[in-house]
């Protein structure tokens, strides 16, 4: 086979894609030959963490938006890959909601026994990508960053796996330029302990916020305030933590913020947990995806594939409920279609309907089960027509279910509750420390017995 992919990124959803391929080559496929193109010096993406903010060490936007002692926010029995169980890398069953190291290990782990990492050009920046109409090919021009270097490639098909929560949503509100304090979005938090004994103020009410506030919180932050622009988050917050309309504007050259109902308060910083945008500054327009962070994504026919050019993928576009196994789901999908053993339609108008049906079906969707369940059929429906190992998806879904009500009961205990594993059937063992004593994130504190 002549074919040569391009993979764009090697997070969770462009690995998934080498992943795929090499599972294929493993049960005696032909396949393509696969160059994947990482700015980062190892595989991992976001869940590489970087004390860096800003730029990196060679002047590129740096891509890490997680911090310290981040833990899972939803249960690993939600994300778990199908091939490779966490039972199987970490050699026994762990807790259900791991910090960031831990996790990390086991996309990587994963990875080491496909054996892929030739395939990886890591320290290499895609900085455009271009299709010629005539040729049927694209050109991927890559910045080697270690050796200073910007050089073309050529490449049948792009899979672009860059994520979509690197690039802040920074919105402005009357007075910032002049607050007495900290001022900086989710994308660049590191550490909660720089806001120990400090007043805080979080703007947003998603998980950035819900997670940033906590971490505050428990690493001794004097008080959390969070400021909504639709509805507050509603959990039994502790007695230092409220919940206030949105930010009006601050009062010139202080530290005092006024609320849309006339609350003023004073803050020693403010944190803007107010999300990403779709950001890919290597694609011109007619490859670039341009969609709000939701279910059913814009202009990608099976959530994956480019209905402007069809030779052209994405994974990982949507907002996320299910995370690594439906990245797997995509990724599988996404190569046998490269393989020819899944046929693309060749009328533009099917893909646009496909498209269409699953902007529909989402936004008839009344709550959050709604969604999880939609996310989950959407993951088995791509499963279901490849040979990726299919998995108990209504019982992912129960993890996802039970993890909503466990946050109801009570917000800063959440992660000290353990579900079943689909792909094993073991239940997780209760972690050894409540979350909100637990200040150790480190593997293998969290790996350890009692
Ligand atoms: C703070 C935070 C916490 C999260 N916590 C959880 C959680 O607890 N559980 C969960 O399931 N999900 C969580 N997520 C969701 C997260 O999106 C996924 O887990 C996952 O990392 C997405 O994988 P990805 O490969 O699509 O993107 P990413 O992980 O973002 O990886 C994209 C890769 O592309 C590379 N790249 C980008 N641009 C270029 C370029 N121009 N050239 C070359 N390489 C490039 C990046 O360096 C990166 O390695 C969290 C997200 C954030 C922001
Ligand atoms: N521990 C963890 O695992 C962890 C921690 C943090 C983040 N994450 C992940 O990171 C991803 C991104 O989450 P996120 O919370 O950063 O983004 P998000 O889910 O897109 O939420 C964005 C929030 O910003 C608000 N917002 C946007 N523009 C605003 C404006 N102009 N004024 C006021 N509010 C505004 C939105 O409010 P409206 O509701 O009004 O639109 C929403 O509350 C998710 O996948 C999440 O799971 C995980």
């Amino acid at each position: 086979m002549t074919k040569r992919v391009a993979v764009l990124g090697a997070g969770p959803s462009g690995t998934a894609m080498l992943r795929a391929f090499q599972s294929a080559q493993a049960k005696g496929a032909e396949i393509p030959e696969v160059v994947c193109y990482e700015k980062q010096s190892d595989w991992g993406g976001l869940w590489n963490y970087t004390w860096r903010t800003g730029v990196d060490e060679f002047g590129e936007p740096v891509h890490g938006s997680m911090y310290r002692y981040l833990w899972s926010n939803g249960p690993k029995e939600g994300l778990e890959f199908a091939d490779y169980t966490f039972e199987e890398h970490f050699g026994k069953p762990i807790a259900s909601y791991p910090p960031r190291e831990v996790l990390a290990d086991y996309i990587k782990g994963r990875m080491e026994k496909a054996g892929v990492r030739q395939w990886c050009k890591f320290n290499h920046a895609v900085r455009w990508v271009e299709y010629d109409p005539e040729t049927e090919k694209f050109t991927v021009t890559v910045k080697d960053l270690k050796a200073d270097k910007v050089f073309d490639d050529v490449f049948d098909h792009v899979v672009c796996a860059t994520g979509h929560f690197s690039y802040p949503n920074v919105p402005y509100f009357e007075g910032l330029e002049s607050f007495n304090g900290r001022v900086l979005h989710a994308h660049d938090f590191r550490d909660a302990v720089e806001f120990k004994d400090k007043d805080i103020l979080i703007i947003g009410t998603s998980y950035s916020a819900e997670d940033i506030g906590s971490q505050c919180w428990k690493y001794g932050c004097k008080s959390v305030t969070v400021s909504h622009r639709t509805a507050p988050m509603g959990y039994k917050w502790p007695e230092n933590w409220e919940e206030v309309p949105l930010l009006q504007k601050v009062e010139p050259n202080s530290r005092t913020v006024v609320f849309k109902d006339g609350t003023t308060k004073k803050v020693d910083a403010i944190i803007l947990c107010t999300g990403y945008k779709h950001h890919f500054p290597f694609l011109p327009d007619d490859l670039r995806l341009k969609t709000a962070n939701r279910l059913a994504s814009a202009d990608l026919y099976k959530g994956v594939v480019w209905v402007h050019n069809p030779k052209m993928f994405y994974l990982g576009m949507q907002d996320q409920w299910y995370t690594f196994n439906m990245f797997d789901a995509q990724a599988w999908w996404v190569r046998d279609a490269i393989l020819g053993r899944i046929e693309i339609p060749p009328d533009k108008a099917v893909l646009l309907k496909d498209v269409e049906d699953r902007v529909a079906a989402e936004d008839a969707l009344e709550d959050d089960y709604a969604c999880i369940a939609y996310q989950g059929a959407y993951t088995g429906e791509l499963i279901a027509e490849t040979d990726y190992p299919s998995f108990d998806i209504e019982g992912a879904n129960e993890a996802f279910y039970k993890w909503k009500k466990h946050k109801k009961e009570n917000i800063m205990a959440f992660r000290d509750n353990g579900y079943k594993s689909v792909m094993t059937g073991t239940m997780a063992p209760k972690h050894h420390t409540p979350w909100v004593d637990c200040l150790d994130d480190s593997m293998a504190d969290y790996l350890r017995d009692g």
